[in-house]
């Protein structure tokens, strides 16, 4: 989407961090934005601090885990500006702890926020950018964590494996259709996550691993170490100008990446492809790679 000018985007998460940076950078880019979070009070002072810019901004209260309130902010969204061309589905939770000491409540709470939103999020919005007709762009924030792994956070990184192939698999079904998709993964961010407990439901209070107070504290420490959410933000409009797939944001991450990558493309058999089966994995990759030749998008920086 070069010309984002008077286009509309709906961001969920936009009352902090990653959210907030995007509906800045696309607010400075001369967008209409809508803001969708769960926290009132930070919402409303988002919208305060957003709407200094000299572009409209417009917040809705929504938890994205309700599809009939998600349903609402998709008509609410239209309503205030029209059309809604851009949906960013970036609001996100993270709870640490061993995945072998989770309970069913972190399991449902984490990967209703994290991943079946995402979905929700499709279901509300994308009709009426599909019914439009002029072209559209899902992001959706995935992490690092969509791509490497470690012992601290295994529901989140499920959840956000699962985004990053969620994103991968709709873009092929959407590009051809004039509607890009971004999956976003961040490091480490200097934004509120560290206070997702404070989100917990009444419905999921079961904490399968209770965290200490010395690991909050550390966290307290960490988090303010991560990118500006402002430059998350720019570096997020960069990519739907280009159209990326990937709008990858922290270089400290490239090695580790390609460390892991290296230890799966190490585990295959060192033996022949049966011809059989190749011939229909080249089939099948001949229908995915024919769409990225034609509509991967083309760009020298
Ligand atoms: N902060 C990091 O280090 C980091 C790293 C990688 C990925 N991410 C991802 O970035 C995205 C944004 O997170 P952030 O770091 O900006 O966190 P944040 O807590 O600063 O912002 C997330 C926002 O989402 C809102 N939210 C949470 N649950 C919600 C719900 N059910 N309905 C509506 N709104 C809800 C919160 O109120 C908050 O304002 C998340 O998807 C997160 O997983 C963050």
């Amino acid at each position: 989407m070069q010309d984002v000018t008077g286009k509309t985007a709906f961001i969920t998460g936009g009352a902090h961090g990653v959210g907030y940076g995007m509906a800045h950078a696309f607010l400075e880019a001369g967008m209409n934005v809508v803001i969708g979070d769960i926290r009132g009070d930070a919402l409303e002072a988002a919208v305060r601090r957003l709407g200094k810019i000299a572009s409209p901004v417009h917040g809705i209260r929504v938890d994205i885990t309700d599809r009939d309130a998600m349903a609402r902010a998709a008509d609410e969204a239209e309503a205030s500006f029209g059309k809604v061309h851009v949906l960013c589905n970036n609001a996100g939770i993270n709870v640490f702890g061993p995945i072998d000491e989770a309970s069913y409540d972190d399991w449902d709470w984490l990967m209703d926020v994290n991943l079946n939103a995402v979905f929700n999020g499709i279901k509300s919005f994308l009709p009426k950018i599909k019914a439009h007709g002029e072209g559209g762009h899902i992001i959706n924030t995935a992490s690092m964590a969509s791509l490497v792994s470690g012992p601290g956070a295994g529901i989140y990184t499920a959840a956000k494996f699962a985004v990053r192939g969620f994103s991968e698999c709709l873009w092929y079904n959407l590009v051809p259709q004039g509607i890009g998709v971004s999956v976003v993964c961040p490091g480490l961010v200097n934004s509120n996550i560290h206070h997702s407990e404070e989100l917990r439901p009444d419905s999921r209070k079961n904490v399968g691993h209770p965290q200490d107070a010395g690991f909050v504290s550390r966290l307290e420490q960490i988090q303010p170490l991560g990118m500006d959410p402002l430059e998350m933000g720019a570096k997020i409009l960069r990519g739907l100008k280009r159209g990326d797939l990937y709008i990858m944001t922290h270089p400290e991450h490239k090695d580790e990446v390609a460390r892991d990558f290296a230890e799966i493309l190490a585990a295959f058999p060192d033996e022949p492809a049966d011809p059989k089966r190749l011939e229909v994995e080249h089939m099948r990759q001949k229908m995915k790679y024919d769409i990225k030749n034609k509509y991967s998008a083309a760009h020298d920086d």
